[in-house]
């Protein structure tokens, strides 16, 4: 056995709870549960629990029908996953993943439940955030230095990177079991970086989708000429507007209000049309309309 093998089987987490089970929770949740984790994922209704476990198994057969799964593979995953209206039943988590909406004063609240239920040594509680301080999430509890950032990308049951994020009171053999886990046990690439507004893939990669939009506004060339230029001219999977409806304009603009929060430069300002489109529930995928219909 390998070193960087004993330390992970050492240090192994065998219990996580993934808070929200949207589509970065349902995701994170299919890869810890791919990966023989027992998994629990809390929604706030019975209703959000069936669209999440639906979610979760499609996406699971898909990785069947793709090849990435056998039948048997499917069927323990599946069964690594269970579902729960209260956080009360994240007691015993060794890792918590928060992935709820990208809202300080909810994340604060939840972090500060969290801190109060979860009660297995040594816990770890992360957040998924796209672009909030993790310092300002990790202060409402009274263990801040069992609180990183662990930024999954999406789709996270496809896309390969977890940004591991410590901040200047994070305990060192907490980021490292964090990034452990995400490297030996999920089969993540892992990157560091500290604790600023948009780590460092949104703080590159915001900018470029909130210019795209502001040519769009423009008209400075149609939304479909400024995605098959990305995509054909930049080898981008797909264009930036097509992006932003993945992610959801809703976490696009929050993501712009953190940063212009941080950073005061214009180049992190939402576009006006950003705006309007949130305002009138126009968020991308997940409302069936966005930039495009879905
Ligand atoms: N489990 C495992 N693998 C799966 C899977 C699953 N459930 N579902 C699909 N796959 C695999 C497929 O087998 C395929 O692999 P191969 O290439 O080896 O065949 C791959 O995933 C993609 O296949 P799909 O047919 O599902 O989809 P696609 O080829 O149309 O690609 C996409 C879709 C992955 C979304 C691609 O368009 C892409 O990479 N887009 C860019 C996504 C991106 O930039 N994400 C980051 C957004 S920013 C962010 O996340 C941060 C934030 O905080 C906002
Ligand atoms: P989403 O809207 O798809 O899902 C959020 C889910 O959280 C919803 O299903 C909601 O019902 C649930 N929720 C809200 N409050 C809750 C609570 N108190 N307890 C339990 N569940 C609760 O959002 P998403 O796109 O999955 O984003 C979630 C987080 O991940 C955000 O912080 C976002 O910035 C971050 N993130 C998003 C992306 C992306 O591309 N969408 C990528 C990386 C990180």
């Amino acid at each position: 056995m390998r070193g960087a093998e004993r330390k992970a089987g050492a240090m192994a987490i065998e219990r996580v709870g993934v808070v929200g089970g949207g589509q970065m929770g349902g995701g994170i949740a299919e890869v810890c549960a791919k990966a023989g984790i027992d998994t629990v994922v809390v929604e706030v209704s019975d209703e959000l629990i069936d669209r999440s476990r639906a979610q979760i198994e499609a996406s699971m057969l898909k990785a069947v029908d793709k090849g990435k799964l056998d039948q048997a593979g499917f069927e323990a995953a599946l069964d690594n996953v269970s579902f729960a209206v209260s956080i009360d039943d994240l007691a015993d988590r060794q890792l918590v993943i928060e992935a709820v909406v990208e809202n300080l004063s909810v994340k604060h609240e939840l972090f500060g439940r969290l801190d109060e239920i979860v009660e297995a040594d040594g816990a770890i509680l992360a957040s998924n955030t796209s672009s909030i301080p993790i310092t300002q999430i990790a202060g409402a509890t009274g263990r801040p230095g069992s609180v990183v950032g662990m930024h999954f990308f999406n789709p996270a049951q496809v896309m390969p990177l977890v940004e591991v994020v410590s901040t200047v009171v994070s305990d060192g053999e907490v980021v490292e079991r964090a990034a452990t886990f995400a490297e030996a046990q999920l089969g993540k690439v892992v990157v560091r970086a500290k604790d600023r507004a948009g780590f460092i893939v949104n703080k590159l990669l915001c900018p470029y989708i909130f210019e795209a939009i502001r040519m769009y506004e423009e008209g400075f060339a149609t939304k479909e000429d400024i995605d098959a230029a990305m995509v054909n001219g930049a080898g981008y999977p797909m264009g930036p507007l097509t992006l932003a409806d993945l992610v959801g304009n809703d976490t696009m603009l929050a993501v712009s209000e953190s940063f212009m929060e941080e950073y005061q430069d214009p180049k992190y300002a939402a576009p006006p049309l950003l705006r309007r489109m949130v305002e009138a529930g126009l968020l991308g995928r997940k409302t069936g309309r966005g930039f495009y219909e879905y």
